[in-house]
């Protein structure tokens, strides 16, 4: 979806179906009525400092108690200042204290078959005596740490070691590439690097520590490397710089004090794509972000000591650190996580990995759900599902045919679907169904959680009426917002608060309907959702001029059956008119500099791109060639109109 010319988006979705929870799940629902979520929607509102100050104090354990609840107009709110907390303590610590102690934390399944149960007690030993390795190897309260490692508890164990001591983690996703790595490593000025020998994907081994080499030639910030045994991968140490994890942690001490931070101090930085090449290092502080995933959690997954909760995104994206780690340790609830892929060894595995553990609340991608349908209802059917209670969805908007099979096939048709709304940005979700009370509608992420006060506007900012198509959207600060992007205060400013005055604006489209009701409509500006996964054209294009073959390079997304979009590329070269191995090798270039989840799917060659007079490459243009669309669009301003003629015959 695309902004046009003029101030509104036209929307095409029509979807009349509505699916009322059932008399039961409301009956025990955390949230179980219209007039509750009415009630704490307005106060959230209108009194902000009463509500999430009421919260905090309920909710959050602190060292200090905060002065005021927050401060300042957005951008620049702070939350919770004056207090003193530690993240890592309010995960782990305080439920030691109840019967909570001997509690299954994590479950844990690898790819290849093996399971570890860890107790809050377990979990807490082994953090404590990791934050005592990260010390003895030189972290402060202050530094950055990068960890690139498979889904495994050691990579949960690390993120909270960081917290313990005040380190803020920068984890990037063991998909990237060592190019990504370094980027990254340098633009945190990390210290440390945490990773493995490798990861299990598929039955093959994902060579982590490998990457890590190659990114160190090229971060001359880090000083150390902890390497996990995962899969017995033979790797090269170097000395004085590279150490084993389990030689380290054998004569790591259990105690280690939680270091009290403010509520403002930086919990982490995570690294997702804008509309330039240049990946921004989202920053998130500790208290607003610990008390908006605790919530949410709560509200929205209606979170249950009893609950084996099962959210299945990898620990390098924000859904993973808010809905894997933070989010339910603080409520003390039992995670199960699994390493590896959903068709390993065959598609059944997910649905025998919910048997198997009576996993009651399951919350997964569209992109997932959509290859689940592709794979067909056999597998699910063949297995046990009955433990489960509830459904989620994350990521990219929820195609109304995927959310009826996920109703239908995996929720048996009662279990209620909660269709999330939020961002790396925004911490944690921000609009959803409440389980208990909002009747569902096929691809709406339904309404506002309380404290999140949306619009829709138009490009001058002003509000639309209900139905108009226009931007997304926050009229009002919320404590798990980012506060800035890590050393670039000004491109924070410019980017979420630049395009529309005094507004948090953070690139989707969307309309409300008569019922207030929600339906984002796709991001509108340079970025691409690939497979859930953010990835900017520009990144891409960065990587692809950067072969020496390629002069001038355009890319775009259309529609994908899977990946929800796809990425197309058009590319001039510098000589020749280009080949099938030259295609391949330009495949190969990305997936070196950026990482194989920006594989290209099309590779166009053209001897010219469509360009406005002024130089601008219309990718709405391309965009229509792409997904095979009949221009529609102005081409009144195209420089070379032959350009496209040429374009369009050009077989793939
Ligand atoms: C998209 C992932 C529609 C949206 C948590 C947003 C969604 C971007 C949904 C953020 C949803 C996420 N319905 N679109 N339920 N959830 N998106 O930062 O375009 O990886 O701006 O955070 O994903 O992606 P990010």
């Amino acid at each position: 979806m695309t902004m046009g010319s003029g101030e509104n988006i036209t929307s095409i979705l029509h979807e009349d179906r509505k699916f009322p929870p059932t008399a039961e799940f409301t009956a025990q629902a955390n949230i179980s009525s219209e007039a509750q979520y009415q009630e704490m929607w307005q106060r959230a509102k209108d009194d902000p400092a009463g509500f999430w100050g009421e919260l905090a104090n309920a909710n959050l354990d602190w060292f200090k108690p905060y002065d005021k609840v927050f401060e300042g107009v957005m951008p620049n709110t702070k939350w919770f200042t004056g207090g003193t907390l530690n993240a890592a303590y309010n995960c782990l610590d305080r439920h030691l204290t109840t019967w909570r102690k001997n509690k299954a934390a994590i479950i844990w399944e690898g790819e290849p078959g093996e399971t570890r149960v860890l107790t809050y007690q377990d979990l807490h030993r082994e953090v404590c005596k990791f934050a005592n390795v990260l010390k003895q190897l030189g972290v402060q309260t202050g530094d950055r740490v990068t960890i690139y490692m498979p889904l495994v508890p050691e990579l949960a164990i690390a993120m909270l070691a960081c917290a313990r001591i005040g380190a803020a983690h920068s984890i990037i996703f063991g998909g990237f590439s060592a190019e990504a790595v370094a980027d990254r490593n340098n633009d945190a000025k990390a210290r440390v690097v945490i990773t493995a020998d490798g990861g299990w994907r598929r039955g093959k081994e994902v060579p982590l520590k490998k990457a890590v080499d190659e990114s160190l030639a090229k971060s001359p910030t880090v000083e150390k490397v902890v390497v996990l045994k995962r899969v017995g991968w033979p790797v090269s140490m170097v000395p004085d710089r590279d150490y084993w994890w389990h030689d380290l942690m054998q004569d790591a001490s259990s105690d280690c004090d939680p270091v009290e931070v403010d509520s403002e101090h930086p919990l982490f930085i995570l690294y997702t794509s804008g509309s330039t090449g240049k990946p921004k290092g989202v920053m998130h502080t500790t208290a607003g972000y610990l008390l908006g995933t605790m919530m949410t959690s709560k509200w929205v997954f209606d979170l249950k000591e009893e609950d084996t909760y099962w959210c299945t995104a990898d620990i390098g994206w924000i859904t993973g650190h808010s809905y894997v780690t933070y989010g339910p340790l603080l409520n003390g609830a039992t995670v199960m996580m699994y390493e590896g892929a959903p068709n390993w060894p065959d598609e059944g595995r997910f649905w025998e990995i919910i048997e198997k553990y009576k996993v009651s609340i399951f919350y997964t991608a569209p992109t997932a759900i959509r290859a689940f349908m592709k794979w067909g209802d056999q597998w699910p059917n063949k297995f046990d599902l009955s433990s489960l209670r509830l459904l989620g969805s994350v990521g990219e908007p929820i195609n109304p045919e995927a959310w009826m099979w996920y109703h239908r096939v995996i929720g048996l048709e009662r279990c209620p679907i909660v269709d999330t709304w939020w961002q790396t940005e925004t911490g944690a979700i921000m609009m959803s169904p409440l389980p208990g009370i909002t009747p569902t509608k096929p691809g709406s992420c339904t309404r506002p959680l309380p404290g999140v006060v949306p619009d829709i506007v138009s490009k001058s900012g002003q509000s639309l009426p209900d139905n108009a198509g226009g931007l997304l959207v926050m009229r009002q600060s919320w404590p798990s917002m980012l506060r800035t992007l890590y050393g670039d205060h000004d491109r924070f400013l410019s980017t979420y608060f630049g395009e529309i005055e005094g507004l948090y604006f953070a690139g989707d489209g969307a309309r409300r309907d008569t019922d207030g009701y929600y339906w984002i409509m796709g991001r509108v500006d340079d970025v691409l959702n690939v497979a859930g996964h953010r990835l900017s054209t520009m990144e891409v294009e960065s990587a692809l001029v950067s072969h020496p073959s390629v002069a001038e390079a355009a890319v775009v997304g259309f529609p994908h059956e899977i990946k929800g979009e796809g990425i197309a590329c058009f590319v001039t070269l510098r000589t020749g008119d280009g080949n099938d191995s030259l295609k391949q090798t330009l495949i190969a270039h990305v997936r070196k500099t950026i990482g194989a989840l920006a594989t290209p799917d099309v590779i166009k060659f053209t001897a010219a791109l469509p360009k406005t007079r002024s130089g601008k490459i219309m990718r709405r243009l391309l965009r229509d060639i792409a997904a095979g669309r009949e221009q529609a669009g102005d081409t009144s301003t195209l420089e070379d109109l032959s350009v496209l003629a040429k374009l369009r015959e050009s077989d793939e």
